[in-house]
């Protein structure tokens, strides 16, 4: 399927725009309280297959093991986001916020809404024959709800950011996509999500297929305690390839497809612990198109990378981009605007706005959109 995508967007891809640099204000906390699969989920969690225990693990890696930080909504408002910086003392905030200057917006006070500018621009950019077709979709944890009834089409090889403060549900949605959020206790979701014309909670759907179909980097690299081909190789053994011979083909053209072959081919028998940050992080997306997926999910891959490995890791997503449907959560917005076609603002488990990512960041239709990319949140 090839996505027809019509981005109803006048504002053309401006190379004038401030240079973007690194702005990493993203914090630690993360989600996965994964323990036990939920007893009754609404979409019921299967018995756990050894796939899935390893993508338990890796997602508990992700996390530290840290438990999941429910309080995030308590302090998710919208004057208090935790990633918002002072744009006067901040470079990258204060490209952002020229950049919006240069869109005809007043930096320095939140303004009050425009409603004649909110009235002419679409809260959605128009996307035909989605790869995803997310569906009134809502999310609660236990009695807490942390996704309100979000539609939203995801292009097919293009590249979607999700944005937004701390808390507003960025992970969660994320993580739907590929029923990662099933292996949480007490998660009940009500709408649908269509994967490819087909709901993803279809009775018929066998999850662990779906996650083979749609792979998921998360923010910590999270190789597993063994050589660099064993990490490469490991879900193509648990799919039963056990040739070697078949095995090293697959490991070299995955390594080099994350940007990674040159740097380890020497050292492919050597543990995995080994590499540093961004090369775990590498090897884990190596790992991750190993299996073939057609989606790749990224959650936060390069909050915890430097400034150069973030731009490997950013120049490796526009390799990927013919082959791969990628959809990136990231607390940078120099990077959602560096990487994306697509843009969607979350705010409080709504989504506020989804378009073109020029439109996001230059003229946003929402007032909300607008004092979040240019740090007036507070
Ligand atoms: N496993 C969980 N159990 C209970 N509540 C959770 C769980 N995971 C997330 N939440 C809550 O759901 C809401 C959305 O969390 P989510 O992790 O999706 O936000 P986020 O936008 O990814 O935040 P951040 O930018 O800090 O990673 C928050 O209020 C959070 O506390
Ligand atoms: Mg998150």
């Amino acid at each position: 399927m090839t996505a027809d995508v019509d981005s109803q967007s006048t504002v053309e891809r401006d190379d004038s725009l401030p240079e973007r640099k690194n702005l990493d204000t993203e914090t630690a906390e993360d989600v996965l309280e994964a323990t036990e699969p939920a007893a009754s989920p609404q979409r019921g969690a299967e018995d756990m297959s050894e796939t899935e225990a390893e993508l338990r693990e890796a997602a508990r890696a992700d996390t530290g093991g840290a438990g999941a930080s429910a309080s995030h909504s308590d302090s998710a408002s919208y004057s208090d986001s935790d990633s918002d910086t002072d744009s006067a003392a901040d470079p990258d905030k204060a490209a952002a916020v020229s950049a919006a200057r240069a869109a005809g917006a007043e930096p320095g006070i939140r303004q009050t809404p425009r409603p004649e500018r909110e009235a002419a621009s679409p809260l959605q950019v128009e996307i035909h024959e989605p790869i995803f077709d997310i569906q009134d979709l809502s999310l609660w944890y236990g009695e807490k709800q942390a996704l309100q009834d979000i539609s939203m089409r995801i292009p097919e090889k293009r590249i979607t950011a999700f944005i937004g403060p701390s808390g507003c549900g960025k992970s969660t949605l994320i993580r739907c996509l590929n029923r990662l959020n099933d292996l949480i206790p007490s998660v009940r979701i009500e709408g649908d999500v269509a994967f490819e014309g087909g709901s993803i909670f279809d009775d018929s759907i066998d999850v662990n297929l779906l996650r083979k179909r749609i792979g998921m980097v998360f923010q910590k690299s999270n190789p597993f305690p063994k050589s660099i081909w064993e990490n490469v190789a490991y879900g193509c053994k648990l799919q039963g390839i056990n040739d070697t011979a078949d095995l090293d083909v697959i490991v070299e053209k995955s390594l080099r497809g994350a940007a990674l072959w040159s740097e380890v081919k020497d050292r492919l028998h050597d543990s995995a612990l080994g590499l540093s940050g961004g090369q775990q992080q590498r090897l884990c997306i190596a790992r991750t198109i190993a299996i073939e997926p057609e989606v790749i999910l990224f959650d936060e891959p390069c909050s915890a990378l430097d400034p150069i490995a973030t731009a490997k890791i950013e120049e490796l997503m526009q390799d990927l981009k013919d082959e791969y449907t990628q959809v990136i959560v990231t607390h940078n917005m120099q990077q959602a605007s560096r990487v994306s076609d697509y843009t969607a603002f979350l705010y409080l488990g709504e989504l506020i706005e989804f378009a073109d990512t020029d439109q996001i960041f230059l003229k946003p239709a929402k007032q909300q959109t607008e004092d979040y990319i240019t740090g007036r949140f507070g």
